[in-house]
Parts: C-alpha cells; structure tokens; sequence
C-alpha cells in the first residue's frame, strides 16, 4: 500500500487505513456492517447477467470486502477468503486442490485437528496422507510422487515450535507441480508474508491476533493469482461465509494488531528469556531464543515473533504439570490464544509420528497477553514453585 503519492507506508499505517475507503459510506471511517442474504436487481437483464458488484450475501458483502482487500494488503495475495473458524480455513483449501487418488503431504508437527481433519474425511475421500518431519527442507524432494498434489507446512510447528525452512520446501514442492500451503498463524502476515517466499496459499486462523480479544472465530485463507479462482470456486460451492459482525470485528481488531503484538513479542521474549534461567526449567521452546534448533531459520526468514511458546520442565510428569497448572493465578486454562489475556495449556505429543522430540519432563504452552509482565513472571515462578515440591 502506498500514500497519495505513492509514497511506501509503515505497518501500522497500513493496519490503520487498509480495507475501506471512509469516502464510501459518507465518510464514516469504519464500514457499515451489512446483515445480507438478498440483493436486489434493478431490472431483468442486469439479474440474468449477474452485472453488478453484489449479488448474493455469501458472495461477498461490502463488510467482508473490507476485510478481505486489508488482508490482501498484508499478504500481498491475488485474493482472501473469510470463513466461520481458523479449522475452516485449513480444511476449505484442503477440499480445494484435493482430489481421490491425489497424494498429500502434512508436516507432523501441524496443529491437531488439522491432522485429525486429513486422517478422517480426507482420507475417506480417497486421499493418500502422508506426514513429514518439519525439519525435512528441501529434502521434500525426496517424498514427492507423481501425484503429490499438495505440500501443507505450518512454522512455527503447533505447541513445540519447530520452524520450517519455507523457501526450500516451497521451491522443490513447486517444481514437482504440488501447491504449497502454510498455517501462518503463529507470525501474522507482519511477521512473515508466505506468499512472498514462495507458498501459493496462506492460511491463518483469525481468531488469534487478527480478532485478537477472544471473542471471535474467523479464518481467513490467501492466494497467489495463479491459485485463487479455484479457491474461491471452493468456497462458492461450500457456501461457508462467516456472519458480518465477526468479519466486522476481525477488521476492528486489525487495526490494532500492530501494537498489540509488538507488546505481545516483548512480553514473551522477557520471560523467555527468564524462564531459561530457572532451575525448574529444562527447555524453553521459542525460536526466537538463539538456544532454539531453528533460531537461525527464524532470523533469516522471520521480521518478528509472536506471544506463545512452550517451555519444558526439568523431569517429572503428569503430577508436576498439573502442580504447575494448578498453581497459576493469572495465566487461564483454556485452549486458543492471541488473545488479551494469558493462557496455559498442557502439551500433548502422542499423535506425532516423527517430531516427537526428546523431552525431559512436561512441554506446557504460554500464551503471553498484555498483562503486566511483572505480574507475569510473578505468576510464573508460584507455578515453578509449586511444581517443585509436587
Ligand atoms: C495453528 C492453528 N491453526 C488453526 C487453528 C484453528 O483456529 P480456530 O480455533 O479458529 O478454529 C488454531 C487454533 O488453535 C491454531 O493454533
């Protein structure tokens, strides 16, 4: 996005003003949000060819258009699709590119419903899944068969952060002719743009920092241009629009995702960072730390990380995680994350087939809010505490 005069602009000043032009609904800066099914025509012959910019709610309304085209401004993609959860924006491009008989490869470390989704209805669909070891690279090469049809990454990898070397896994799936997917919803497009590296189709589960206050499921799903009329085509057929006060939310917190994860990566790198000095911590699991397996892929590829990880405790088992859980006052137990506020959960391994990694005691995943991180830490070492004597 450039100024009027062409001018290049910050992040922030993008996140502000991409989407809507006020000028279009009398100057109000953010954009109406239209409850539609019906459209209406103004004459027969216009309705017969379909020849004007709305036709039908699930087709696009001007609410979902806002969000799209700022999305399309972050990503730098030929188009954006919006749909009802972060899972649906994994399993409609899936649905997409897949046919019978066509062979997929997953990394392993994928987020888990992604996994359970190819296990059960893709498989039943008829289609050969086949998972990787994240840390693969361009040996993808290897694995690709004559009907390889897509290559699913996502990096960091869900709970225990393995990072993907992006660029060559892209380009040896590219030349076999598979298309290349990624799950960026740990980095945001501020922090890493997939398309600009080579994936065709970004995936992120709105929920997270784009909406950003928990209160809200969307996914949004991008393409390059070689790829997006089918993957509109996909979500035409599906009809799995999502209502317009989400979309309108998701926008409304898009305005403030620059600030709030720049406190979110602030935050989570100071008690990272803290945390690798606790003698009840074996491991801290974040690539941004230079003691991460895949720091130097993150500071290669990466502007930027974002609020979860997951730290390792030293020994142990189910009794001290549960000690450590138990002991938390501010930090919630509950799924999801990007949200305000902090989240703990235990991690569970025992759907990897490969990236099972070797892990002293319990891997529990922080999801850093904008609490003060004093309070934070303070929160932290009770839970440590705790867990010591359990
Ligand atoms: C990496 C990743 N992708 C997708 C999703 C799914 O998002 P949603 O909860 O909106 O379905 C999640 C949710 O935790 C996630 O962590």
């Amino acid at each position: 996005m450039a100024g009027r005069d062409d001018t290049p602009q910050g992040i922030n000043t993008k996140l502000a003003h991409a989407g809507n032009d006020p000028r279009d609904f009398f100057g109000f800066v953010n954009p109406p949000v239209v409850h539609a099914s019906t459209v209406l025509f103004p004459d027969a012959a216009t309705m017969a060819e379909r020849n004007q910019k709305y036709t039908y709610g699930t087709r696009g309304t001007p609410t979902t258009d806002a969000l799209t085209s700022a999305i399309d401004a972050l990503e730098g993609s030929a188009g954006t699709i919006v749909v009802p959860s972060g899972l649906a924006a994994v399993t409609v491009p899936l649905l997409a590119f897949l046919s019978s008989g066509d062979h997929l490869l997953i990394t392993d470390s994928v987020y888990h419903p992604t996994r359970n989704f190819a296990d059960t209805m893709l498989e039943r669909l008829g289609v050969e899944v086949e998972y990787y070891d994240p840390l693969v690279g361009a040996g993808i090469g290897r694995l690709m068969k004559p009907n390889t049809k897509v290559v699913f990454t996502e990096s960091p990898g869900s709970n225990t952060f393995e990072m993907q070397d992006i660029p060559a896994i892209a380009q040896a799936a590219k030349a076999s002719g598979a298309v290349v997917m990624m799950d960026n919803t740990w980095a945001t497009p501020l922090y890493f743009r997939p398309l600009d590296h080579g994936v065709d189709i970004s995936i992120h589960a709105a929920t997270k920092y784009p909406a950003g206050h928990s209160d809200v499921l969307i996914g949004t799903v991008s393409a390059n241009q070689a790829h997006w009329e089918t993957l509109c085509e996909t979500f035409n057929t599906l009809g799995c629009c999502s209502g317009p006060d989400d979309v309108y939310q998701t926008l409304r917190g898009l305005r403030t995702m620059g600030v709030r994860l720049q406190r979110h990566q602030e935050s989570a790198l100071t008690l990272a960072r803290w945390l690798e000095e606790q003698p009840g911590v074996a491991r801290v699991l974040h690539p941004a730390l230079p003691s991460h397996p895949g720091h130097a892929i993150w500071k290669r590829d990466f502007s930027g990380s974002s609020g979860i990880f997951s730290i390792v405790l030293v020994g142990g088992g189910v009794r001290q995680a549960h000690a450590f859980l138990d002991a938390l006052k501010i930090f919630g137990l509950g799924y999801s994350w990007g949200g305000f506020e902090s989240l703990a959960v235990p991690v569970r391994l025992t759907d990897r087939t490969m990236a099972t990694g070797q892990y002293d005691g319990p891997v529990l995943r922080l999801q850093i809010g904008l609490e003060d991180v004093d309070d934070l830490k303070a929160d932290l070492e009770c839970a440590l505490a705790a867990a010591a004597v359990a």
